[in-house]
């Protein structure tokens, strides 16, 4: 049978540096991400769910399997974030998704400004997202590992606002992670080919 594997990271552990450092991408590709995957593979063995898809197994145990969900969509999650970084991340954004950023937020810096809020006033661990719903952008966050998935939408990027993810680099500063995140770390190429898909 086929279980699920920690993907590698895209490029190297201190690719993102100053942004985001090795010791922080170490531990949690390595530590966290990984125990997600053993987890979810442990946690299938007594599920129904086991050989069907990741999206299916996250959409399916949300509200039925605590434990197995948390831990599938930390899966998907921490593998869609890695992917949306790029040690040339940051800079322009593509056309076709600035327009349509512009025209729901107002204007880019509007956009920065809700999506960092938003993951500011995420109360404990979450994400902040902007997904695709309902044929529209918006802006949410979300407690734990939860994702837009389990509401309705698509994940177009998102952002780890656990500790785990800036504490080293950033103390309890999470607005100047959001900060780097958005201004030094973002592959707007990778968030616009995910755009292209939708609508
Ligand atoms: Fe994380």
């Amino acid at each position: 049978m086929s279980k699920f594997e920690l993907p590698d990271l895209p490029y190297a552990y201190d690719a993102l540096e100053p942004h985001m450092s090795s010791r922080t991408l170490e531990f949690h590709h390595d530590k966290h991400h990984q125990a997600y995957v053993d987890n979810t593979n442990a946690l299938l063995e007594k599920s129904d769910l086991k050989g069907q898809d990741l999206e299916d197994i996250v959409v399916k145990s949300h509200n039925k399997n605590q434990a197995l969900f948390n831990n599938a969509a930390q899966h998907f999650n921490h593998t869609q974030f890695w992917r949306w970084m790029s040690p040339k991340g940051g800079g322009a954004i593509p056309g076709k998704l600035e327009k349509a950023l512009t025209a729901k937020f107002k204007s880019l810096e509007d956009f920065k400004k809700t999506f960092k809020d938003t993951g500011v006033g995420q109360f404990g661990s979450g994400w902040v997202w902007l997904m695709w719903k309902g044929g529209g952008l918006d802006v949410i966050s979300t407690p734990n590992g939860e994702n837009p998935l389990v509401h309705g939408g698509r994940p177009l990027l998102g952002c780890d606002v656990w500790e785990h993810s800036y504490y080293l680099d950033y103390q309890n500063r999470r607005a100047a992670y959001l900060d780097a995140f958005l201004e030094n770390l973002v592959d707007w190429e990778a968030v616009a080919a995910g755009f292209e898909k939708c609508g």
